[in-house]
């Protein structure tokens, strides 16, 4: 395969930055090279230097003055609700139960999970995320329609049919055995096909019996491997039905735990509310919390204290992401802009190197995934997304007066969307300028 040298301010995280001044958690080279060969990063490093290494007829894309990072990853969306974003509910129950479920009822046939599944990865493409962790509706057709586009795409994605036996319309109800065997099913066909990883994906602990939870335990100790995701502790009522159903546990992590679902690859979307307890049980276990900035203030589910649950004794381990369509943008971008507004609300602050560190590297590890993607190391895959702080009028004027790498990272992050992203190479293919 021909390779393809990418020349270009190169910008990677290789630690958690611990301060605004904390050079040594990321690598900045401003006459950087990027040589990508058969979908895998062979060389990065200086330009001169990378360009001795390249073949004489490899392909040279200067990307000068840009940024050029590793794609951004998402860590939870919704795959069947781009139709459901902007939809005018009082909070999460009203925006599930009136247009949310019937919305993912659509997903049954599989023309019309065939028709989002294009516009999904097409948007991905065009906000810079290269990998993302999503949510298929209940139907098996949803999920063999995410895969088999994400395939085509050749991008890595992780991604479940949700399990989910109550509490929903009829035409979103499986069973605990048609759950457990659809998603063999799925782990059969998809996962490793490609880039693909299947995850085990009870909805949230409302819509599974006791029944399903047993069966995604056993799912979960016949695939040990996969990732879990589920919601967790997300709204008032919510935590507060879901206690209901669920008398026996001691809150609703506990839930989760007595099926054996807490453990360091399960994802849990929201954790808002969490009591010091279930933060702990988090930590201990290595779980992921999963902030969901601009859905939880879209829905009002309230103020994710993502500071705070880093600095603990015990520190949970923290993902972030869009949540398409409770969130209400696909860029990480705008995520990351609303969840510095959030902390600032809190009292805290997160500062540009921290959400930028978040998209990449801290999503990937989140993941377990950070020997393939979130980094340009050599040997990884060539996930890259290169960015242009000066996108807009408004930006390019802002950027006359930016004197530092957190400045423009900040600018970008703060007045940044899909403009911003110049382009999108998923495993060293272009796929912006190719939408
Ligand atoms: N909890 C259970 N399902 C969902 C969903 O689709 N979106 C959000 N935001 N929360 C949920
Ligand atoms: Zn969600």
């Amino acid at each position: 395969m021909t390779q393809t040298l990418l020349r270009g301010r190169l910008l990677s995280f290789v630690s958690a930055p611990q301060s605004l001044t904390d050079s040594d958690s990321y690598r900045y080279e401003t006459d950087g090279g990027l040589l990508m060969d058969n979908g895998v990063i062979v060389e990065s490093g200086l330009y001169a230097e990378v360009k001795a290494k390249a073949a004489a007829d490899a392909v040279e894309i200067d990307h000068r003055p840009h940024l050029i990072m590793p794609g951004f990853i998402d860590m939870h969306l919704h795959f069947p609700q781009m139709q459901v974003i902007a939809s005018y509910a009082a909070n999460l129950l009203e925006w599930l139960n009136t247009y949310t479920f019937p919305e993912e009822c659509r997903f049954v046939e599989s023309a019309h999970a065939q028709r989002i599944a294009t516009h999904f990865y097409d948007e991905l493409i065009r906000h810079g995320t290269t990998t993302a962790v999503a949510y298929c509706s209940v139907h098996k057709t949803s999920a063999d329609a995410f895969f088999g586009e994400a395939m085509k795409r050749n991008m890595r994605m992780v991604g479940g049919k949700v399990m989910m036996d109550r509490n929903a319309p009829q035409g979103l109800l499986d069973t605990p055995e048609m759950g457990y065997d659809e998603t063999r099913e799925i782990i059969a066909e998809w996962h490793g096909k490609g880039r693909n990883h299947v995850a085990i994906t009870p909805r949230f602990a409302i819509t599974s019996t006791p029944a399903q939870m047993e069966a995604t335990q056993a799912l979960a100790r016949e695939f040990p491997d996969l990732h879990i995701q589920t919601h967790l502790s997300e709204n008032h009522d919510e935590i507060k039905f879901t206690c209901e159903l669920y008398p026996d546990a001691i809150d609703y992590t506990d839930i989760y735990a007595r099926y054996g679902l807490l453990g360091d690859k399960t994802l849990f979307g929201h954790c808002i509310h969490l009591s010091q307890r279930e933060a702990d049980a988090m930590s201990e276990a290595g779980a992921i919390a999963v902030h969901c900035p601009t859905s939880n203030l879209f829905l009002g589910s309230g103020l994710f204290p993502l500071k705070a649950l880093m600095r603990r004794d015990k520190p949970v381990r923290i993902g972030v992401a869009t949540d398409i369509g409770g969130g209400s943008s696909y860029s990480m971008l705008r995520t990351m802009d609303e969840a510095y507004k959030i902390q600032q609300l809190l009292g805290e602050r997160l500062n540009p190197l921290e959400s930028y560190y978040l998209m990449t590297l801290g999503n990937a590890r989140s993941l377990s995934l950070s020997d393939r993607i979130g980094t340009l190391d050599r040997g990884t895959d060539a996930d890259v997304v290169v960015l242009d702080a000066g996108a807009t009028p408004a930006m390019a004027l802002k950027m006359e007066v930016v004197k530092t790498l957190p400045e423009e990272l900040f600018l970008l992050q703060t007045m940044g969307d899909d403009r911003a992203i110049v382009e999108t190479y998923v495993a060293g293919v272009a796929a912006k300028g190719a939408l």
